[in-house]
């Protein structure tokens, strides 16, 4: 399969998880069209391939430059006049897992030594990326911005945990939030879901208080309006048995 892929450089420096990579060509196009398939090429961010032997080693574009071996800053003559042979381009790789027998891990168990040749990461090895074991129920929440590559997210390992999600103000938090919970109940699990477990989502924007919000409707929620200014008793959150509270001042 590794011979299919379209060969971009070669690594020519080690540094801890980082690697640069000599490019053959001084191509930076932004797409490249390989055996059919419109592929992403190596740009900030974009996924490549170092081959060792039987192990992919992935990773994502750090940083690129382009050197001149012939002229530098310290040149007295200042002769900057583009020579092909004397123009290197130098990819900085970062180093994220493996795909081992046809398995994707995040692993720095691999080092890329030098020597290795780049490939351009295929839809294949994508597909081993970000997918998910077969048979893996999983919720599909939408692509990657860099390769369009469909991510879907296995049910019981990412709402069976703990979830954070981080960003500034207006980067998406409170929409993915969302369209998190509503792929949850859009799945066919929705019904047991409901059956079983209860969802308590404190709103202090009150952006979730809507008639349509993880289109559950009025039979399957119920909004409390909680306020501590008013000395009149007001709603109270339900709760089960008991909950410690700690107040800190
Ligand atoms: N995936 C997305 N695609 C397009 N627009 C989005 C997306 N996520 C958020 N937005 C828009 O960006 C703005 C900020 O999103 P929001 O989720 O409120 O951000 P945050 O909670 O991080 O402050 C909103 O106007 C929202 O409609
Ligand atoms: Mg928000």
């Amino acid at each position: 399969m590794t011979n299919l892929s379209k060969k971009l450089g070669v690594i020519v420096g080690v540094d801890g998880s980082l690697s640069q990579v000599g490019m053959y060509s001084m191509s930076n196009d932004s797409q490249l069209i390989w055996y059919g398939e419109v592929l992403t090429g190596p740009k900030i961010g974009a996924f490549l391939t170092i081959n060792q032997n039987d192990v992919r080693i992935i990773a994502t574009v750090a940083s690129e430059k382009v050197v001149d071996q012939q002229n530098t800053v310290r040149s007295v003559e200042f002769d900057n006049r583009f020579h092909k042979n004397s123009i290197n381009r130098v990819i900085t790789l970062k180093t994220k897992g493996v795909i081992e027998k046809n398995k994707f891990q995040i692993t720095s168990q691999y080092v890329p030594m030098v020597g290795n040749e780049v490939t351009l990461t295929t839809k294949e090895e994508l597909d081993l990326i970000f997918s998910l074991e077969p048979g893996e129920d999983s919720i599909y929440i939408g692509k990657s911005l860099l390769e369009g590559q469909p991510i879907n997210i296995p049910i019981n390992k990412f709402f069976a945990s703990h979830i954070g999600i981080f960003g500034n103000t207006g980067s998406g938090k409170s929409n993915t939030l969302h369209k998190v919970y509503l792929e949850l109940f859009r799945s066919r699990y929705r019904s047991s879901i409901l059956d079983s477990s209860q969802f308590f989502v404190i709103d202090f924007n009150g952006e979730y208080i809507g008639k349509d919000t993880f289109e559950i409707d009025e039979s399957n929620k119920k909004i409390f309006e909680i306020d501590t200014r008013s000395t009149e008793v007001g709603q109270k959150i339900p709760i089960k048995n008991h909950i410690y509270l700690i107040q800190i001042f």
